[in-house]
């Protein structure tokens, strides 16, 4: 193998994955200006090439992103009441408890009454539709910056279309978390490091792997965790629009992808794998929640050994990855490399979706209608 090889640290910025110290470590913080300013070099490139489906799987995915727009506004039942502590206690109560799973003992979490509990709830679901939020504004910054910077007319087309989706995901996240939430975090240490590597890279197609294949996908299976798991109609109707828009804009980066990678070399393809690793211990790492824990008044440290210790934990990071996997798999990197990123994310826990079914073949299957266009079809 002649590729230049990078070490974990390099990738990073630590020698140990696990490493909770160097996790912790890394705050997040709004600036006072309430801008937040990553700069960016990059081709803005015309193509004179304008034949309509010169490549027939964007265009067709470009059509249907046409009939598939909703209107944030009008589409959903925004005039449902929302109780976020009773819905917190109905979430419970399906579960069996507050802390099923994880052995409290010793930690500052034993003493926690009722009250403690549902407040934790409160501010996991705020925290969790905050970084909902942030992360669908990279999506739109990220796609817009696709439509310049691809070189395809047919992804270019479809690209814009998912502008105007990333614009609706914003939009409904924001209202909702205003109207029916209780309190906002700013975006999360270990998210903004990961946007910010994806809107530095110049590389067109880097973007499209940090955003479409790895935040997105990521996105999608979140998506569909919460939609299986809230008792609140309003978001789970919500998720389902944002889920069926998320599906066709995995598939658009696996399907751009397919034909860009088939032509790199190994070395090319190496350095996607490593930033494909380097996303992946970014969003894991996010999901640790340390701001809420620290919002409760319990010491971060004390507490995520037993988090990460919980017996669902591994299942629930390998569901997290669920949809990245099969469609690192379907764009050959897993295997580049001797299967080099193969070996990382089965040290990450998170290999065994790797045959589940791509994106790029269910994105039909996870449309939606909204109500406003049923009469339409
Ligand atoms: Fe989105
Ligand atoms: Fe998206």
């Amino acid at each position: 193998m002649t590729t230049e090889m990078s070490s974990t640290e390099d990738i990073i910025g630590r020698k140990d994955v696990d490493d909770l110290e160097a996790i912790l470590s890394v705050v997040g913080t709004e600036e006072p200006d309430g801008r937040h300013v990553v700069h960016s070099e990059y081709d803005s490139i015309f193509t004179w090439d304008y034949e309509k489906g010169a490549r027939p799987k964007l265009h067709k995915l470009y059509e249907k992103a046409k009939n598939a727009q909703w209107n944030g506004e009008t589409d959903l039942p925004w005039e449902t009441d929302v109780d976020q502590e009773k819905l917190v206690v109905e979430a419970a109560a399906a579960q069996g408890g507050h802390a099923v799973g994880f052995d409290i003992t010793g930690t500052p979490l034993e003493k926690w009454s009722e009250k403690e509990w549902v407040a934790f709830g409160v501010e996991s679901q705020n925290w969790t539709l905050s970084q909902f939020l942030h992360g669908e504004q990279g999506a739109l910054i990220c796609t817009a910056k696709i439509v310049e910077s691809v070189p395809w007319i047919d992804a270019k087309y479809y690209a814009s279309t998912q502008v105007m989706d990333e614009a609706r995901h914003v939009e409904v996240f924001a209202k909702y978390l205003d109207e029916k939430l209780s309190g906002h975090y700013a975006v999360n240490a270990h998210l903004r490091m990961l946007l910010d590597d994806i809107i530095a890279d110049s590389r067109w197609d880097m973007t499209y792997l940090g955003m479409q294949i790895m935040i997105e996908g990521l996105a999608l299976a979140a998506f569909g965790f919460m939609h299986s798991m809230t008792p609140d109609p309003l978001l789970k109707q919500l998720l389902r629009y944002v889920m069926a828009d998320e599906a066709r804009h995995v598939a658009f980066g696996v399907l751009s992808l397919q034909e860009y990678y088939a032509d790199l070399s190994a070395a090319e393809l190496r350095e996607r794998q490593e930033f494909a690793f380097e996303a992946a211990v970014r969003m894991r790492d996010r999901f640790l929640q340390q701001e809420v824990w620290d919002r409760m008044g319990v010491d971060t440290k004390a507490i995520l050994p037993v988090v990460l210790s919980a017996p669902d934990r591994t299942q629930f990071q390998a569901l997290l990855f669920s949809k990245i996997v099969p469609n690192c798999r379907k764009l050959g990197l897993l295997d580049a490399a001797d299967g080099w990123l193969r070996t990382k994310f089965t040290e990450l826990g998170v290999i065994e979706f790797e045959s589940a079914v791509d994106t790029s073949e269910e994105y039909d299957a996870m449309a939606a209608v909204p109500p406003t266009q049923r009469e339409l079809v």
